[in-house]
């Protein structure tokens, strides 16, 4: 298939993209690199030993999109791009609204013009808010906690009422949960501008002595060590998802979430002791104030992806570990 990534210069655009160009699929990337490398797509072309197409444009700009959808005779998209920090987006909604509900926008306008109807969205488990019940299942009910997470929440909404217009659209919201980690290769994974806000590049930052310290961010959450669980899942499980996500939608019209997840939590000292039988030495932490916004407990229910997709999560936290340290140390 010849498949359209927005964004797919980024961290997930650009590891699916690895999985789908050695699947046998012909891939298309638009990205303004607002957030990315224009040289990530030549180490996507390394590791792939394969060619591919790569429009340097902002996906708000249709008429460019629509060009790239007819010229390349695209079956289908992936929708990646978006911004994704949820501080700024509380700083800057404006830019969120813009970027994200504007850009899903001008996507399907293009789309719809080039009678291509096969979408992937990149959704978020931020849609479920701070969680009822655990593990969430893709029935929990949505509420959004930041602009960022009402973006995701309001692209839904609109993808789900196009497939309510037109019955031949074919999309799937894919909620993922805490992507990490990196390809095996060192040559591609996540590079935060900046201090991270994340956790796993933070770790791999003190691991290398580049920060001092990590911070914890809150030690009483009613959690089994005080600490915050998440779902991490391993980037490359993540890019497989996508492949399996296509093969799903491509035979069922309509629209459906499914979470990306593995279906376990694990506690940030959890992270922390895996990242240092890794490295083999201590990462310096200290415990401070929760971090403000954030959730005690979030892991995914994974029957739907299992059940309807065919695919589910292989690799483990240690694998996770080692191959953001392989990356952290090649950089
Ligand atoms: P990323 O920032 O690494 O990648 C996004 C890419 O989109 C970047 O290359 C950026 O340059 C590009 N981009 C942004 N706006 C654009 C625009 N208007 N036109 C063209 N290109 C544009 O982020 P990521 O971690 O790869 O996330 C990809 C998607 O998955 C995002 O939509 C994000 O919200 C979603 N998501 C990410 C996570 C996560 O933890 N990484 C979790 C849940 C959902
Ligand atoms: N944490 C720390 N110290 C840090 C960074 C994080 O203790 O320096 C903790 C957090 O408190 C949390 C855990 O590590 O308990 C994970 O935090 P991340 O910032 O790595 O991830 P979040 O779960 O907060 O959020 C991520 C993405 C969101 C997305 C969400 C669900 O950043 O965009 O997963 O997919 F919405």
């Amino acid at each position: 298939m010849n498949i359209l990534l927005t964004g797919g210069a980024g961290y997930i655009g650009s590891h699916t993209a690895v999985a789908l160009l050695e699947a046998g699929h012909h891939v298309v990337i638009i990205d303004n690199f607002c957030n990315s490398q224009r040289s990530v797509v030549n180490k996507i072309e390394q590791i792939t030993g394969k060619k591919l197409i790569c429009i340097e444009a902002d996906v708000c700009n249709t008429p460019v999109v629509l060009k790239a959808l007819q010229e390349n005779q695209v079956d289908a998209v992936i929708h990646f791009a978006g911004l994704k920090a949820v501080g700024e987006s509380v700083q800057n909604p404006l830019a969120y609204y813009a970027n994200n509900i504007t850009g899903t926008i001008s996507l399907l306008e293009a789309m719809r013009t080039a009678d291509v109807n096969v979408l992937v969205f990149s959704s978020s488990a931020t849609v479920y808010g701070d969680p009822l019940y655990l593990p969430i299942d893709e029935k929990h009910p949505t509420s959004a906690t930041s602009p960022y997470g009402r973006t995701k929440l309001h692209i839904e909404e609109m993808l789900k009422d196009m497939a309510s217009s037109d019955p031949t659209w074919k999309i799937i919201c894919l909620r993922y949960f805490n992507p990490v980690g990196a390809h095996d290769s060192g040559l591609i994974g996540e590079e935060p501008q900046g201090i991270p806000n994340n956790l796993t590049p933070y770790v791999a930052r003190v691991a290398s002595g580049i920060l001092p310290q990590l911070q914890v961010f809150g030690g009483n959450y009613p959690t089994a060590d005080g600490t915050g669980v998440r779902d991490y899942i391993h980037i490359m499980d993540l890019a497989e998802g996508h492949l399996a996500a296509l093969n799903f939608v491509n035979q069922h019209p309509g629209w459906i979430a499914v979470n990306l997840g593995t279906g376990s939590g694990h506690s940030v000292l959890e992270v922390i002791h895996a990242y240092e039988a890794v490295v083999n030495s201590k990462i310096p932490f200290k415990i401070v104030d929760r971090r403000p916004g954030d959730i005690a407990s979030c892991y995914a229910k994974v029957d739907s992806a299992r059940e309807l997709l065919q695919w589910v999560a292989k690799r483990g936290l240690s694998e996770m570990c080692e191959s953001s340290w392989n990356f952290q140390r090649a950089k």
